[in-house]
């Protein structure tokens, strides 16, 4: 053994405190997985949710504001933040605490532009050879309707910029494609987010999500995953943070996983060494699979990349992850995923199933503060983890306080077993005027 390895392995096994950023389901599902590891000596979040406070210290807050961020690392003396959603990551939060000495599982404000900026998204992936559609990109709105029109056909309108998912339109028209570049760029309905837009082809197939955890040079792979977008059963209706999740898919076996590693995972990887970001950090690719290929297996289209984890599909990945999740994020944020064995990563050979439960009005407008019954019936259904996301304590009751209020998730030896339990707890729980799908897993053959 070097004596590097041998600090390496002193280091990956002193007692790590956390800090996980953020409010979501995405957090609790870390919270949880986090809060077992042996490595752990003390796990806070903010600003957390009602759930995570049962495993963790919330600290008030705002997540966007680096400096509460950054006093609250030092009076926890956190060693390590692991960031949840991507604004922090675009606002630098990565950057001002690696800048204080805080480790952080989280790629910096340069690498997240992945994420931030389709513009920057779609020049790498044709620089580096990683399959996407054919784009353009647009600063000025008339310029882009011209482009639209000359195209003549359906096509993807997306804001440069984040836009809470919302920045994206796939129009069946080149008129509802024009109304897109007008809201965007004229209206500024997403502010500056819309100033620059992609305009690309539409691709068809089956979308599914790929996710890899990254050092900056390294990566590990998680299972994959499908998430249902639109707030309706059969994929009707607006689109939402997501619906559901289901991990694994039937789209991707170990052959497909190998492609989509080489085709997406390892020049993504490689180019952002290349190119000076180097990333760290959960590395989410949204594919689009379309027909076989001369080899046998499904084209790839990338989307579009997230900087961080999925969510809903953070429960069911984790729910399939067999190691220890703290290890792994700490042995990444310190460049050094090199240093865990393969144990440490493997993912179990069965199946994971997550049903959202939304408030009432969602997405447009939903509706807060309506009591939440229920949960411990649920939470008492085998093989269940009932996650909060827009939870909130009013006179020590539970209620509803966002539009994904609840990500009920479920383990099973295959999917219908996961599904099957799943349901059976949503079944339990009670909130007015709520939302869910009943047909998360349909693609896979799951009957409703
Ligand atoms: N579920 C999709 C996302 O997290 O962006």
């Amino acid at each position: 053994v070097t004596r590097a390895a041998a600090a390496a392995s002193r280091a990956l096994a002193m007692p790590i405190r956390v800090l996980i950023l953020g409010s979501g389901a995405r957090e609790h599902a870390l919270a949880l997985a986090i809060a077992d590891s042996p490595l752990l000596d003390a796990l806070f979040a903010l600003p957390g949710n009602p759930g995570i406070a049962e495993v963790a210290t919330c600290l008030p807050g705002n997540a966007l504001d680096a400096d509460a961020v950054l006093a609250a690392a030092r009076e926890h003396r956190i060693d390590l933040v692991v960031v949840g959603p991507e604004a922090p990551l675009v606002a630098g939060i990565a950057d001002a605490l690696r800048a204080n000495g805080v480790r952080v599982f989280g790629p910096s404000k340069a690498a997240a532009e992945l994420e931030g900026s389709k513009a920057f998204c779609k020049r790498f992936m044709k620089r580096f050879g990683i399959p996407t559609s054919g784009f353009e990109i647009f600063d000025d709105a008339d310029r882009a309707a011209a482009h639209l029109r000359a195209c003549g056909r359906p096509m993807v309108v997306k804001a440069d910029g984040i836009a809470a998912g919302k920045g994206v339109v796939v129009a069946d028209s080149v008129e509802e494609g024009v109304a897109a570049i007008d809201d965007m760029m004229r209206r500024r309905s997403f502010g500056e987010a819309g100033a620059r837009v992609v305009i690309e082809e539409r691709v068809a197939g089956t979308e599914i999500s790929f996710h890899a955890v990254c050092d900056g040079e390294r990566f590990v792979t998680l299972a994959d995953a499908q998430d249902h977008k639109r707030i309706f059963e059969g994929d009707r209706g607006p689109n939402t943070g997501g619906m559901g999740a289901y991990s694994p898919t039937p789209f991707v076996d170990a052959a497909m996983t190998r492609k989509i590693v080489r085709r997406v995972i390892e020049p993504a990887v490689a180019g952002m060494r290349e190119i000076g970001v180097p990333f760290t950090g959960a590395l989410f690719a949204g594919l689009m699979l379309g027909a076989p290929e001369d080899d046998g297996l499904p084209s790839i289209s990338v989307l579009e990349f997230n900087a961080r984890f999925g969510d809903p599909e953070t429960a069911v990945l984790l729910a399939r992850f067999a190691g220890d999740v703290l290890a792994l994020l700490d042995a990444a944020a310190r460049g050094r995923l090199d240093a865990l064995d393969a144990s440490a990563t493997a993912v179990r050979d069965d199946a994971a199933l997550a049903v959202v439960v939304a408030a009432a009005g969602y997405p447009a407008s939903p509706r807060v503060g309506d009591p939440i019954e229920g949960l411990a019936a649920a939470r008492a259904v085998e093989g269940v983890t009932v996650l909060q996301a827009g939870t909130a304590r009013r006179a020590g009751e539970l209620v509803s306080a966002g539009g994904r209020v609840l990500c009920v998730t479920a383990r099973g030896g295959d999917l219908p077993a996961a599904a099957a339990r799943a349901y059976a707890a949503v079944d339990q729980l009670r909130l007015a005027g709520s939302q869910h799908r009943r047909d998360i897993g349909a693609r896979a053959g799951l009957a409703r």
